[in-house]
């Protein structure tokens, strides 16, 4: 991995800030043992399984598996990367950055610096070419679609013109085109030649939560193709990781968003007063901005196109959706339409009437059903009531489960008893599943749950022990003599294993801030090194665990032995079988 800052300074970096600090603003954290708990920021529950050391200065969450040390945290919460939460957490400590101008990653920081201001300066043009002759045609255009004036302002519209003018008028501005190639303003043909990327269209800037133009969208006037051009990704702008529109519905007073798919969708219920719509950039909803959407409301209504297409766009995003913990509800209008087409047709008030009667996914995903399949069809009736039953299964509140099970029975007239039966046939399927999953590789945190209790047993140990050793250096001296790298499991903790103890060896201390941050899988890393906060005698607590590995190692001996047995066995039978095999095959 390339440095970007020294390592010193991100060390005085973690220094100088305290994770217990950073995390309070954000969760109210109570005391219990050796470590700090609360009501996790990053996903919803109602009892606290977010926890912060504040000896390692890591945090953890058990619910949503998220964990690291404090730039971590900070990249997580407010949405920054790497390099922007350091330089947050440098400024909350008043420390001077250092230049940073060799690097990748820190000439990307400059070149997106460089890109908010073309971008910026750009929209400012569109702006006034479309209030200028030239954008006449675009005015008309806009009113034609009823979009007021007001709307202009607030998203900032604008006019495109043709002939490079853009292009002119940034490099009179001092950029070269380079810079201005790199912000997707403009585009170079393989002649070499540099030319306008949106020209004769209308624009759309797309503004991030904190104000930066970061692209556009621009719309043909008629019925050219394609109907809107995007900016490409650029250092600046991501579109699995932004919406349209957020800018304005993060200060909506709702307690939802709303997601539509387009542009003039947002604008249209912007402009009649409902604040809370979103759309996607001409992609599909993407987990990114799933967790973008959970971090500032806990609910969302989809509100796509009412035509094929969106209703298939409907419910891949209710899976990201659902996975996130949002509450999801559908909107549906009628044929072929979208938020917009149905406000002006019906007006707002009609609008907000779908709004208010959107249905719970579950509930949108029943009627879907009911749709597809004749129920007066016995085979049809079968495969509606294992649907649903696949749906209900991930239903996580057993009452909830309980009265759509009771409705569905009332329906088909099959009895509740067997659709629930039915539903805990596949979850034992799930679980079995998970289980096989976990065992390859590293096993996830659903997967440890349901992982037999012996082996989970072993992985306590193991963490707890990589815990300790990280912590103290007597138990790590214990460690030293009497553990050996395989009494841990391959991957993560063999690795963290080996490293600990080269940090000891080599006389220095381990810093679990650091350690975590060397981890592709720093949440991991950081639950692991957490395991010890509530272990009052550390040195005790080794010297118990030395016995407990010690214990295992017998086990495995053993196990080994018979499992070898066994393979041998299973390999004569192997032979035998493919003797008979090939014998068969040959005559
Ligand atoms: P729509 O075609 O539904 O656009 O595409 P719209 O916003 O309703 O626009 P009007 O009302 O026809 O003018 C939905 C979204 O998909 C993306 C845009 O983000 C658009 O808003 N899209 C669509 C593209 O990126 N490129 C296209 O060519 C078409
Ligand atoms: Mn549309």
């Amino acid at each position: 991995m390339a440095l970007i800052f020294p390592e010193s300074f991100l060390q005085e970096v973690m220094d100088r800030n305290d994770i217990v600090d950073i995390a309070s603003r954000f969760v109210s954290l109570k005391r219990s043992g050796g470590t700090l708990k609360g009501l996790c920021p990053f996903h919803k529950e109602k009892t606290p399984s977010f926890t912060v050391s504040p000896d390692k200065q890591l945090y953890y969450c058990f619910g949503c598996g998220r964990g690291g040390n404090i730039i971590g945290f900070v990249k997580d919460i407010e949405n920054l990367d790497f390099v922007e939460a350091v330089k947050y957490l440098a400024e909350q400590a008043g420390m001077d950055i250092p230049d940073t101008n060799e690097g990748g990653a820190a000439n990307n920081a400059k070149l997106r610096r460089t890109i908010y201001k073309i971008n910026s300066l750009s929209g400012r043009f569109f702006y006034e070419c479309l209030h200028s002759p030239e954008g006449e045609e675009a005015l008309e255009y806009i009113m034609r679609r009823g979009i007021s004036q007001a709307a202009v302002n607030r998203f900032g519209l604008g006019y495109a013109p043709e002939l490079n003018k853009l292009l002119d008028y940034l490099r009179n501005q001092g950029f070269t085109d380079d810079e201005i190639i790199e912000s997707g303003m403009a585009v170079k043909n393989e002649r070499g030649d540099v030319y306008d990327r949106f020209r004769n269209r209308l624009m759309f800037p797309i503004i991030d939560v904190r104000k930066n133009i970061i692209g556009f969208g621009g719309r043909v006037l008629d019925d050219g193709i394609p109907k809107y051009l995007n900016s490409p990704e650029t250092a600046a702008f991501s579109k699995s990781y932004n919406l349209f529109g957020l800018n304005l519905a993060k200060s909506t007073k709702d307690n939802y968003l709303i997601l539509v798919e387009g542009y003039m969708d947002v604008i249209s219920l912007h402009q009649n007063g409902i604040d809370s719509a979103v759309a996607t950039l001409g992609t599909a909803l993407t987990p990114q901005q799933a967790r973008i959407i959970k971090r500032m409301k806990p609910e969302v209504i989809i509100a796509y196109d009412s035509d094929e297409a969106g209703q298939k766009a409907t419910q891949k995003a209710i899976e990201l959706l659902a996975e996130e913990d949002l509450t999801v509800k559908v909107l549906t209008m009628g044929d072929g339409e979208d938020p917009d087409d149905y406000i002006k047709k019906n007006g707002v008030g009609a609008f907000r009437e779908l709004v208010d009667n959107a249905k719970l996914q579950i509930e949108y995903k029943i009627s879907k059903l009911q749709e597809q399949y004749n129920l007066d069809i016995v085979e049809d009736k079968i495969k509606y009531i294992n649907e649903l039953a696949l749906q209900f299964a991930k239903i996580k509140s057993p009452v909830e489960r309980e009265i759509y099970v009771k409705k569905v029975a009332q329906e088909t007239g099959v009895s509740a008893d067997s659709i629930f039966s039915e539903i805990s046939r596949l979850n034992v399927i799930s679980e079995r599943k998970s289980r096989i999953d976990g065992f390859k590789g590293q096993p996830s945190i659903g997967a440890i749950r349901s992982l037999n209790p012996k082996k989970e047993n072993a992985l306590r140990g193991q963490r707890l022990a990589l815990s300790l050793i990280c912590s103290d250096k007597r138990a790590a001296d214990l460690a030293m003599e009497n553990l050996i790298e395989s009494d841990f499991d391959e991957g993560l903790h063999r690795e963290l294993f080996n490293l600990l103890m080269g940090i000891w060896r080599n006389g220095h201390t381990p810093d679990a801030r650091i350690i975590v941050s060397q981890f592709e899988d720093s949440a991991n890393v950081s639950r692991i090194l957490h395991d010890d906060q509530n272990i009052e005698d550390k040195l005790l607590a080794m010297e118990e665990l030395i016995r407990f590995f010690a214990d295992e190692r017998k086990k495995r001996n053993l196990l080994d032995t018979l499992l070898n047995k066994k393979a041998s066995q299973e390999q004569t039978l192997n032979t035998t079988n493919k003797m008979f095999e090939k014998g068969g095959r040959d005559q």
